[in-house]
Protein backbone atom coordinates (compact mmCIF):
# COMPACT_ATOMS: atom_id res chain seq x y z
CA UNK A 1 0.00 0.00 0.00
CA UNK A 2 2.48 2.61 1.20
CA UNK A 3 5.07 1.85 -1.51
CA UNK A 4 2.10 1.69 -4.38
CA UNK A 5 0.11 5.03 -3.24
CA UNK A 6 3.08 7.14 -2.22
CA UNK A 7 6.79 5.80 -2.76
CA UNK A 8 6.69 4.20 -6.12
CA UNK A 9 5.06 7.18 -7.79
CA UNK A 10 7.41 9.45 -6.28
CA UNK A 11 10.10 7.25 -6.99
CA UNK A 12 9.10 6.91 -10.75
CA UNK A 13 9.27 10.28 -11.10
CA UNK A 14 13.05 10.10 -11.32
CA UNK A 15 14.81 8.28 -14.07
CA UNK A 16 15.53 4.49 -13.49
CA UNK A 17 18.79 4.80 -12.79
CA UNK A 18 18.15 7.31 -10.15
CA UNK A 19 15.20 5.82 -8.23
CA UNK A 20 17.24 2.43 -8.27
CA UNK A 21 20.69 4.17 -6.69
CA UNK A 22 18.18 6.18 -4.02
CA UNK A 23 16.71 2.86 -2.82
CA UNK A 24 19.64 1.25 -2.95
CA UNK A 25 21.46 4.24 -0.85
CA UNK A 26 18.20 4.27 1.44
CA UNK A 27 18.36 0.31 2.18
CA UNK A 28 22.07 0.54 2.95
CA UNK A 29 21.53 3.33 5.54
CA UNK A 30 18.94 2.20 7.48
CA UNK A 31 20.56 -1.46 6.95
CA UNK A 32 23.00 -0.08 9.71
CA UNK A 33 20.96 0.59 12.79
CA UNK A 34 18.46 -2.00 14.46
CA UNK A 35 15.39 1.10 13.96
CA UNK A 36 16.54 0.82 10.01
CA UNK A 37 16.28 -2.40 9.42
CA UNK A 38 12.71 -2.75 11.56
CA UNK A 39 11.37 -0.08 9.22
CA UNK A 40 12.85 -2.35 6.43
CA UNK A 41 11.14 -5.00 7.79
CA UNK A 42 7.71 -3.42 8.66
CA UNK A 43 7.53 -2.06 4.75
CA UNK A 44 8.22 -5.84 3.98
CA UNK A 45 5.41 -7.45 5.98
CA UNK A 46 5.98 -11.27 7.91
CA UNK A 47 7.61 -13.22 5.84
CA UNK A 48 7.12 -17.45 7.04
CA UNK A 49 9.55 -19.46 6.30
CA UNK A 50 9.00 -22.91 4.02
CA UNK A 51 12.50 -24.17 4.36
CA UNK A 52 13.87 -26.47 1.22
CA UNK A 53 17.10 -27.82 0.53
CA UNK A 54 18.49 -26.83 -2.81
CA UNK A 55 22.28 -28.06 -4.27
CA UNK A 56 22.87 -28.81 -0.60
CA UNK A 57 21.78 -25.85 0.47
CA UNK A 58 19.13 -24.58 2.99
CA UNK A 59 16.80 -22.02 1.88
CA UNK A 60 14.40 -20.07 3.78
CA UNK A 61 11.77 -20.31 0.93
CA UNK A 62 12.27 -20.97 -2.79
CA UNK A 63 12.31 -16.95 -3.61
CA UNK A 64 15.00 -14.87 -3.96
CA UNK A 65 16.24 -11.63 -5.59
CA UNK A 66 17.88 -12.00 -9.19
CA UNK A 67 21.46 -10.74 -9.84
CA UNK A 68 21.80 -7.34 -10.55
CA UNK A 69 19.59 -5.09 -8.69
CA UNK A 70 22.37 -5.31 -5.57
CA UNK A 71 25.70 -6.04 -7.42
CA UNK A 72 28.37 -5.03 -4.92
CA UNK A 73 26.27 -6.31 -2.00
CA UNK A 74 26.32 -3.26 -0.61
CA UNK A 75 22.44 -3.64 0.96
CA UNK A 76 22.64 -7.68 1.14
CA UNK A 77 21.23 -7.27 5.33
CA UNK A 78 18.13 -4.72 4.14
CA UNK A 79 17.16 -7.07 1.07
CA UNK A 80 17.47 -10.11 3.60
CA UNK A 81 15.44 -7.81 5.84
CA UNK A 82 12.77 -7.83 3.37
CA UNK A 83 12.57 -11.75 3.02
CA UNK A 84 14.44 -12.93 0.28
CA UNK A 85 15.66 -16.14 1.10
CA UNK A 86 18.91 -15.65 -1.59
CA UNK A 87 20.22 -12.99 -3.03
CA UNK A 88 22.70 -13.21 -6.40
CA UNK A 89 25.47 -10.24 -6.32
CA UNK A 90 26.98 -9.25 -9.09
CA UNK A 91 27.50 -9.55 -11.88
CA UNK A 92 30.91 -8.75 -10.93
CA UNK A 93 34.00 -8.89 -12.43
CA UNK A 94 37.45 -9.13 -11.45
CA UNK A 95 38.08 -5.51 -11.80
CA UNK A 96 36.14 -2.65 -11.65
CA UNK A 97 34.68 -0.86 -14.18
CA UNK A 98 31.69 1.64 -15.18
CA UNK A 99 29.66 -0.10 -17.27
CA UNK A 100 28.03 1.64 -20.44
CA UNK A 101 27.11 5.29 -21.00
CA UNK A 102 23.86 6.84 -19.06
CA UNK A 103 21.48 6.41 -19.86
CA UNK A 104 21.22 2.72 -19.61
CA UNK A 105 18.25 1.89 -17.77
CA UNK A 106 14.62 2.74 -18.78
CA UNK A 107 11.00 1.59 -17.12
CA UNK A 108 8.08 0.48 -19.68
CA UNK A 109 5.34 1.39 -17.12
CA UNK A 110 2.47 0.18 -19.30
CA UNK A 111 4.19 -3.06 -20.09
CA UNK A 112 5.86 -3.90 -16.67
CA UNK A 113 8.99 -4.59 -18.06
CA UNK A 114 12.30 -2.21 -18.02
CA UNK A 115 15.12 -2.16 -20.38
CA UNK A 116 18.33 -1.82 -18.99
CA UNK A 117 22.13 -2.13 -20.72
CA UNK A 118 24.10 -1.38 -17.82
CA UNK A 119 27.34 -3.30 -18.83
CA UNK A 120 27.95 -4.81 -15.78
CA UNK A 121 28.99 -1.77 -13.94
CA UNK A 122 30.65 -2.97 -11.02
CA UNK A 123 33.38 -2.03 -7.90
CA UNK A 124 35.21 -5.28 -8.78
CA UNK A 125 35.02 -8.77 -7.49
CA UNK A 126 37.43 -7.88 -4.43
CA UNK A 127 35.69 -5.28 -3.26
CA UNK A 128 32.32 -7.07 -3.24
CA UNK A 129 34.01 -9.90 -0.87
CA UNK A 130 35.47 -7.66 1.83
CA UNK A 131 31.44 -6.71 2.19
CA UNK A 132 30.11 -10.17 1.91
CA UNK A 133 32.67 -10.96 4.56
CA UNK A 134 30.35 -8.92 7.33
CA UNK A 135 27.65 -10.82 6.02
CA UNK A 136 26.12 -13.40 8.56
CA UNK A 137 25.08 -16.56 7.14
CA UNK A 138 21.54 -16.72 9.26
CA UNK A 139 20.18 -13.72 6.93
CA UNK A 140 19.97 -16.04 4.01
CA UNK A 141 21.98 -17.35 1.10
CA UNK A 142 24.26 -15.63 -1.29
CA UNK A 143 25.02 -16.41 -4.77
CA UNK A 144 28.17 -14.64 -6.75
CA UNK A 145 27.36 -14.21 -9.71
CA UNK A 146 30.93 -13.43 -12.38
CA UNK A 147 31.15 -11.95 -15.46
CA UNK A 148 34.09 -10.99 -17.43
CA UNK A 149 35.42 -7.68 -17.77
CA UNK A 150 34.39 -5.72 -20.85
CA UNK A 151 38.22 -5.44 -22.14
CA UNK A 152 38.55 -8.62 -21.53
CA UNK A 153 38.40 -11.14 -24.68
CA UNK A 154 36.52 -14.26 -25.13
CA UNK A 155 39.68 -16.39 -25.43
CA UNK A 156 40.91 -15.14 -21.97
CA UNK A 157 37.52 -15.01 -20.46
CA UNK A 158 37.78 -17.96 -18.75
CA UNK A 159 40.68 -16.35 -16.70
CA UNK A 160 38.44 -14.23 -15.35
CA UNK A 161 36.26 -16.02 -14.29
CA UNK A 162 38.48 -18.07 -12.23
CA UNK A 163 39.96 -14.58 -10.80
CA UNK A 164 36.35 -13.88 -9.42
CA UNK A 165 36.01 -17.47 -8.09
CA UNK A 166 39.08 -17.22 -6.19
CA UNK A 167 38.23 -13.32 -4.74
CA UNK A 168 34.44 -14.69 -3.55
CA UNK A 169 35.15 -18.58 -2.89
CA UNK A 170 34.96 -17.51 1.17
CA UNK A 171 32.35 -15.40 0.71
CA UNK A 172 29.18 -16.73 -1.44
CA UNK A 173 26.88 -20.14 -0.70
CA UNK A 174 27.39 -20.52 -4.68
CA UNK A 175 28.09 -19.37 -8.44
CA UNK A 176 26.69 -18.48 -11.26
CA UNK A 177 28.41 -18.32 -14.34
CA UNK A 178 26.82 -15.41 -16.56
CA UNK A 179 27.57 -16.17 -20.07
CA UNK A 180 24.08 -14.63 -21.11
CA UNK A 181 23.77 -10.96 -20.52
CA UNK A 182 23.28 -9.13 -23.80
CA UNK A 183 25.30 -6.12 -23.03
CA UNK A 184 28.95 -6.94 -22.66
CA UNK A 185 29.57 -7.39 -26.36
CA UNK A 186 30.19 -11.18 -27.80
CA UNK A 187 29.72 -12.17 -24.17
CA UNK A 188 27.19 -15.05 -25.43
CA UNK A 189 29.20 -16.15 -27.66
CA UNK A 190 30.12 -18.40 -24.85
CA UNK A 191 27.32 -20.16 -25.01
CA UNK A 192 28.51 -21.74 -28.12
CA UNK A 193 29.54 -25.71 -27.58
CA UNK A 194 33.17 -25.48 -27.60
CA UNK A 195 33.50 -22.07 -26.07
CA UNK A 196 31.63 -23.35 -22.82
CA UNK A 197 32.70 -27.18 -22.73
CA UNK A 198 36.51 -25.02 -22.06
CA UNK A 199 34.90 -22.59 -19.55
CA UNK A 200 32.71 -24.70 -17.81
CA UNK A 201 35.31 -27.45 -17.64
CA UNK A 202 38.19 -25.09 -15.92
CA UNK A 203 35.20 -23.75 -13.74
CA UNK A 204 34.49 -27.16 -11.98
CA UNK A 205 38.37 -28.01 -11.67
CA UNK A 206 39.11 -24.74 -10.06
CA UNK A 207 36.25 -25.14 -7.53
CA UNK A 208 37.30 -28.55 -7.24
CA UNK A 209 40.39 -27.04 -5.45
CA UNK A 210 38.69 -25.29 -3.07
CA UNK A 211 39.01 -26.53 0.56
CA UNK A 212 35.56 -25.86 0.62
CA UNK A 213 33.81 -26.43 -2.88
CA UNK A 214 30.32 -24.64 -3.97
CA UNK A 215 27.59 -25.09 -6.01
CA UNK A 216 27.74 -24.14 -9.73
CA UNK A 217 25.21 -23.03 -11.94
CA UNK A 218 24.98 -21.38 -15.22
CA UNK A 219 22.84 -18.56 -16.72
CA UNK A 220 21.36 -18.71 -19.81
CA UNK A 221 19.76 -16.16 -22.46
CA UNK A 222 16.05 -16.85 -23.51
CA UNK A 223 17.07 -16.02 -27.21
CA UNK A 224 18.32 -19.32 -28.04
CA UNK A 225 16.04 -22.30 -29.06
CA UNK A 226 14.64 -24.84 -27.58
CA UNK A 227 17.35 -27.40 -29.04
CA UNK A 228 19.97 -24.66 -27.71
CA UNK A 229 18.30 -24.20 -24.30
CA UNK A 230 18.91 -27.89 -23.57
CA UNK A 231 21.88 -28.49 -24.92
CA UNK A 232 23.96 -25.93 -22.75
CA UNK A 233 21.98 -27.52 -20.13
CA UNK A 234 22.74 -30.81 -20.30
CA UNK A 235 26.25 -29.92 -20.83
CA UNK A 236 26.13 -27.76 -17.73
CA UNK A 237 25.71 -31.20 -16.04
CA UNK A 238 28.25 -33.06 -17.66
CA UNK A 239 30.66 -30.58 -16.79
CA UNK A 240 29.98 -31.23 -12.96
CA UNK A 241 27.57 -28.16 -12.25
CA UNK A 242 25.11 -28.14 -9.70
CA UNK A 243 21.94 -26.02 -11.49
CA UNK A 244 20.87 -23.70 -14.56
CA UNK A 245 19.15 -20.55 -14.30
CA UNK A 246 17.00 -19.53 -16.69
CA UNK A 247 16.74 -16.86 -17.68
CA UNK A 248 18.73 -13.65 -18.39
CA UNK A 249 16.94 -10.46 -19.83
CA UNK A 250 15.60 -10.71 -23.97
CA UNK A 251 16.80 -8.85 -26.73
CA UNK A 252 13.35 -9.20 -28.19
CA UNK A 253 10.60 -6.28 -28.56
CA UNK A 254 7.75 -8.11 -29.80
CA UNK A 255 4.41 -7.93 -27.92
CA UNK A 256 5.17 -4.37 -25.74
CA UNK A 257 2.27 -2.37 -25.39
CA UNK A 258 4.47 1.01 -25.93
CA UNK A 259 4.94 2.35 -29.22
CA UNK A 260 7.75 1.71 -31.45
CA UNK A 261 9.26 5.22 -31.85
CA UNK A 262 9.50 5.34 -27.77
CA UNK A 263 11.74 1.57 -27.86
CA UNK A 264 13.35 2.86 -30.93
CA UNK A 265 14.94 6.04 -29.03
CA UNK A 266 15.69 3.54 -26.19
CA UNK A 267 18.17 1.95 -28.20
CA UNK A 268 19.70 -1.40 -27.47
CA UNK A 269 19.69 -4.08 -24.30
CA UNK A 270 17.98 -6.27 -22.43
CA UNK A 271 14.02 -6.41 -21.80
CA UNK A 272 13.13 -7.73 -18.53
CA UNK A 273 9.43 -8.21 -16.63
CA UNK A 274 6.07 -8.82 -17.77
CA UNK A 275 6.95 -9.57 -21.35
CA UNK A 276 9.24 -11.89 -20.26
CA UNK A 277 7.49 -14.29 -18.34
CA UNK A 278 6.06 -16.89 -20.42
CA UNK A 279 10.08 -16.73 -22.53
CA UNK A 280 11.28 -17.62 -19.44
CA UNK A 281 8.71 -20.29 -18.16
CA UNK A 282 9.12 -22.00 -21.39
CA UNK A 283 12.83 -22.09 -20.80
CA UNK A 284 12.15 -23.60 -17.30
CA UNK A 285 9.96 -26.28 -18.96
CA UNK A 286 12.86 -26.76 -21.37
CA UNK A 287 15.50 -27.04 -18.91
CA UNK A 288 14.04 -29.73 -16.32
CA UNK A 289 12.95 -31.82 -19.44
CA UNK A 290 17.22 -31.91 -20.52
CA UNK A 291 18.55 -32.33 -16.59
CA UNK A 292 15.70 -34.35 -15.34
CA UNK A 293 15.82 -34.31 -11.94
CA UNK A 294 20.43 -34.50 -11.53
CA UNK A 295 20.59 -30.78 -10.78
CA UNK A 296 18.65 -27.52 -9.95
CA UNK A 297 16.59 -25.21 -11.76
CA UNK A 298 16.22 -21.51 -11.41
CA UNK A 299 13.29 -20.17 -13.08
CA UNK A 300 13.67 -15.92 -13.01
CA UNK A 301 11.88 -13.46 -15.77
CA UNK A 302 8.48 -11.81 -15.56
CA UNK A 303 7.71 -12.86 -11.70
CA UNK A 304 5.35 -10.62 -10.37
CA UNK A 305 2.46 -12.52 -8.16
CA UNK A 306 1.92 -15.93 -6.36
CA UNK A 307 0.79 -17.28 -10.11
CA UNK A 308 3.68 -16.65 -11.65
CA UNK A 309 5.81 -18.09 -9.09
CA UNK A 310 3.61 -21.55 -9.38
CA UNK A 311 4.11 -21.10 -12.95
CA UNK A 312 7.84 -21.17 -12.59
CA UNK A 313 7.42 -24.29 -10.12
CA UNK A 314 5.07 -26.14 -12.16
CA UNK A 315 7.65 -25.94 -15.24
CA UNK A 316 10.23 -27.46 -12.88
CA UNK A 317 11.68 -24.89 -11.05
CA UNK A 318 13.08 -25.53 -7.75
CA UNK A 319 13.86 -21.84 -6.91
CA UNK A 320 12.77 -18.73 -8.40
CA UNK A 321 14.28 -15.24 -8.09
CA UNK A 322 12.62 -11.70 -9.10
CA UNK A 323 13.57 -8.89 -10.49
CA UNK A 324 11.52 -6.46 -12.43
CA UNK A 325 8.48 -7.72 -10.61
CA UNK A 326 10.25 -6.49 -7.09
CA UNK A 327 10.91 -2.69 -8.99
CA UNK A 328 6.55 -2.55 -9.93
CA UNK A 329 5.74 -4.23 -6.76
CA UNK A 330 7.70 -3.04 -4.30
CA UNK A 331 9.24 -4.50 -1.28
CA UNK A 332 5.87 -6.26 0.42
CA UNK A 333 6.54 -8.42 -2.68
CA UNK A 334 7.63 -11.99 -1.00
CA UNK A 335 5.15 -11.07 2.08
CA UNK A 336 2.26 -10.39 -1.01
CA UNK A 337 3.02 -14.14 -2.57
CA UNK A 338 3.33 -15.81 0.67
CA UNK A 339 -0.20 -14.12 1.68
CA UNK A 340 -1.82 -15.18 -1.91
CA UNK A 341 -0.69 -18.92 -1.60
CA UNK A 342 -2.19 -18.88 1.76
CA UNK A 343 -5.51 -18.04 0.62
C1 LIG B 1 18.78 -3.32 -14.47
C2 LIG B 1 19.07 -4.79 -14.57
C3 LIG B 1 20.37 -5.23 -14.38
C4 LIG B 1 20.66 -6.60 -14.48
N1 LIG B 1 21.94 -7.00 -14.26
C5 LIG B 1 22.22 -8.33 -14.32
C6 LIG B 1 23.52 -8.78 -14.06
O1 LIG B 1 24.44 -8.01 -13.76
N2 LIG B 1 23.75 -10.13 -14.15
C7 LIG B 1 22.76 -11.02 -14.46
O2 LIG B 1 23.03 -12.22 -14.50
N3 LIG B 1 21.51 -10.60 -14.68
C8 LIG B 1 21.22 -9.29 -14.62
N4 LIG B 1 19.95 -8.87 -14.87
C9 LIG B 1 18.92 -9.87 -15.25
C10 LIG B 1 18.09 -10.32 -14.07
O3 LIG B 1 18.88 -10.98 -13.11
C11 LIG B 1 16.99 -11.29 -14.56
O4 LIG B 1 17.59 -12.43 -15.10
C12 LIG B 1 16.09 -10.65 -15.61
O5 LIG B 1 15.86 -9.29 -15.33
C13 LIG B 1 14.74 -11.37 -15.72
O6 LIG B 1 14.05 -11.30 -14.51
P1 LIG B 1 12.87 -10.23 -14.23
O7 LIG B 1 11.92 -10.31 -15.37
O8 LIG B 1 12.32 -10.64 -12.90
O9 LIG B 1 13.54 -8.88 -14.17
C14 LIG B 1 19.64 -7.52 -14.77
C15 LIG B 1 18.33 -7.06 -14.95
C16 LIG B 1 18.04 -5.72 -14.85
C17 LIG B 1 16.63 -5.25 -15.05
Amino acid sequence: MLYSKIIRPILFNFPAETAHNITMSQLELLQQSSLGRLIIQSMGGPVASNPIKVMGLDFKHPVGLAAGLDKDAKAIRGLFQLGFSHIEVGTLTPRPQPGNEKPRLYRLKEDQALINRMGFNNEGSIAASKRLLKRDKSWGIVGGNIGRNKLTVNENAVDDYLLSMNHLRDVVDYFTINISSPNTPGLRDLQHEKALKRLLEAIYQENKSFNNPKPLTVKISPDLSKDEIQSISRLAVDCGFNGVIGTNTTIGRTGLKISDRTIEKMGNGGLSGRPLSKRSTDAVTWIKEAVKDSVAVIGVGGVFTAQDVLDKTNAGADLVQVYSGFVFNGPSMIHDIQRAWRK
